[in-house]
């Protein structure tokens, strides 16, 4: 049996007519740029999140970095980010000319909860990042940040239908920002994002940032960029959310077949939250100290496996920075993404799990 990690042409026969179809619309009505899908994107993500203004743009970085800009910030501010996420939550704030200041994770690779010992006199915001699909307690992180007049810019790139008491991930901060990725739950064909606000000056802020500083053609009223969504993506995603219940379900399904197989065994260590009803289940992500060893033989059964992420950020280059990170570190050397997507079959699951069980056995 041959299981890529993520195979996104075994997408449903189904999804690909309506995306077929999709794409024959837009060529015949012939808007390529804003229109009528973007604008029933937001609206849709706006009511299945119950979020003011959802703001649709280029893609989940450039979310990132228009809700640093309308947040004005900028040179000498500091934003206190987790040591192990994917680049683009540091990436953005050094692109904006601010210091991103690096705190380690709890043991599941979220924001550890005594990071208000990294506020300092500059700091202006702190990005809370649901890695893996796991949410932050938010709650919690929203007092701290309000005792502190921080800004709160979630990083919600990766847990699109995840939520906590009834509250979506990128709705609880002053910015969210969504990634529609084509590996995500909720992705496009080619690059999307999304910022979430509840905020109406800063909605008018992102959509003028976003559009080279325009709401109407040849008005700028500040400096911007094109980090337009474009139409088409827009139109995709409108037919792929359609079928976004249908395939959170088939998601966690297969979640729970891991969990039923995986649990148990002596050296790994599964995630169990993933079964928690607002974990919305993007990535299953094991932890063994055997990693290399485990990825290997599971390569040589022909199971493809993924690791988020084996360099934590403060170690990189671009960022250098020193700190107690050994959580994040632990993880970086341990983590194992699993296949897990909608349009795997149960067979291949258990195919999985027996290779898993054989190689601990
Ligand atoms: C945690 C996190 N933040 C930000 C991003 C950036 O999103 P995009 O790839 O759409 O720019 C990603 C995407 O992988 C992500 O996983």
């Amino acid at each position: 049996m041959q299981i890529q990690f993520l195979d996104l042409k075994r997408m449903d026969e189904e999804l690909k007519a309506a995306l077929k179809s999709k794409f024959s619309d837009m060529l015949d009505k012939g808007i390529f740029s804003g229109g009528d899908e973007v604008n029933l994107l937001e609206s849709q993500i706006s009511t299945y999140l119950k979020s003011p203004f959802s703001i649709a743009c280029a893609n989940g970085t450039d979310a990132l970095e228009l809700a640093l800009r309308a947040l004005e910030i900028g040179v000498g501010d500091e934003v206190i980010v987790p040591a192990m996420t994917w680049v683009s939550t540091a990436e953005v704030v050094v692109m904006v000319g601010a210091t991103p200041v690096f705190w380690d994770t709890d043991a599941d690779g979220l924001l550890a909860s005594d990071w208000e010992k990294a506020i300092t006199s500059k700091t202006k915001a702190v990005i809370p990042v649901h890695l893996y699909g796991k949410m932050v307690d938010m709650e919690s992180l929203m007092q701290k940040a309000k005792k502190h007049k921080l800004f709160v810019i979630e990083d919600g790139a990766q847990s699109f239908g995840s939520y906590q008491n009834e509250k979506g991930a990128g709705t609880f901060g002053d910015v969210g920002c969504l990634s529609f990725y084509p590996t995500k739950n909720l992705g496009a064909l080619g690059e999307a994002g999304m910022c979430l606000t509840n905020s109406a000056e800063l909605n008018k802020r992102i959509r003028l940032l976003l559009n080279h500083g325009q709401l109407v053609r040849d008005e700028h009223e500040l400096l911007g960029r094109n980090s337009r969504i474009d139409s088409i993506q827009a139109g995709f995603l409108n037919a792929i959310f359609e079928k976004f219940d249908l395939f959170q379900t088939r998601r966690k399904n297969f979640a729970s077949m891991y969990l039923e197989g995986l649990t148990g065994i002596d050296g790994l260590q599964f995630p169990t939250s993933i079964l928690e009803e607002g974990h919305n289940a993007h990535l299953l992500v094991i932890q063994t100290v055997r990693r290399v060893e485990l990825k290997l033989f599971l390569m040589d059964k022909g199971i493809g496996t993924a690791i988020h992420y084996p360099h934590i950020l403060p170690d990189m280059k671009p960022f250098h920075s020193d700190g107690n990170f050994s959580n994040a570190r632990k993880l970086s050397k341990q983590v194992l993404s699993l296949p897990l997507n909608p349009w795997m079959k149960e067979g291949e699951i258990e195919y999985i799990v027996k290779a898993i069980r054989d190689f601990f056995t």
